[in-house]
């Protein structure tokens, strides 16, 4: 059952400012037509910058067991979301735990695989695992993707053609996901096939 938060906004404040910047390098960006890639923090932060794309670490040290239900992840993360979540106006969070045992796994792949874009911010917190965020954001703009793993904390703007890749094989990722309302969430697929073209070029390992 889907666990949601409610939170009353509280005044403005400046919209996404770093909470808990690491030392430690989890993200790869990486723009396949080119065959520039970078782990470097800040780099990548810049880069995504200019799309709008906000991208900050938050510490992930936290372990779950393989099947550990979306109440024990978000708890184990409370401290941090509560407060992020209450500055921000978002009001519900809930998590993707996709693994080996995901039933229907191809199935699940090709929904998150294909081009969409939502009507609100896409906001994820990896806890676990890996993942490939890729992006089309026309305006000739490369594509391109970040490799997000635990303790990397993403934001895509709302209208931003994006796709989302846990691997072919033994995929292995935990994120949570928050919203400011869940209906902005769904997907609005461009019947592109842009995803397919760029998931033979480069995939989860
Ligand atoms: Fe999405």
């Amino acid at each position: 059952m889907a666990c949601a938060w409610l939170f009353i906004p509280i005044l403005f404040v400046p919209l996404f400012h770093s909470i808990s910047i690491l030392d430690i390098v989890m993200a790869v960006l990486t723009i396949p037509d080119t065959g520039y890639s970078t782990r470097d923090v800040a780099e990548i932060r810049h880069y995504l910058q200019q799309f709008g794309i906000w991208f900050d670490q938050w510490k992930a040290t936290a372990t779950f067991d393989p099947q550990a239900d979306q109440d024990t992840i978000l708890r184990a993360y409370a401290h941090v979301l509560e407060p992020f979540m209450a500055q921000h106006g978002y009001r519900v969070a809930d998590v993707i735990n996709i693994n080996a045992l995901t039933p229907n796994y191809e199935a699940v792949r090709a929904k998150f695989l294909s081009e969409h874009t939502h009507t609100e911010d896409e906001v994820r917190f990896f806890v676990d695992g890996k993942g490939l965020f890729w992006f089309n954001l026309g305006n000739d703009a490369p594509v391109f993707n970040v490799l997000c793993e635990a303790g990397d904390l993403i934001s895509v703007p709302a209208g931003s053609r994006h796709w989302f890749d846990a691997g072919a094989v033994n995929p292995f990722v935990k994120a949570i996901r928050i919203f400011i309302d869940m209906a902005g969430w769904v997907p609005h697929y461009t019947g592109a096939d842009i995803a397919d073209v760029y998931s033979q070029k480069m995939t989860v390992q």
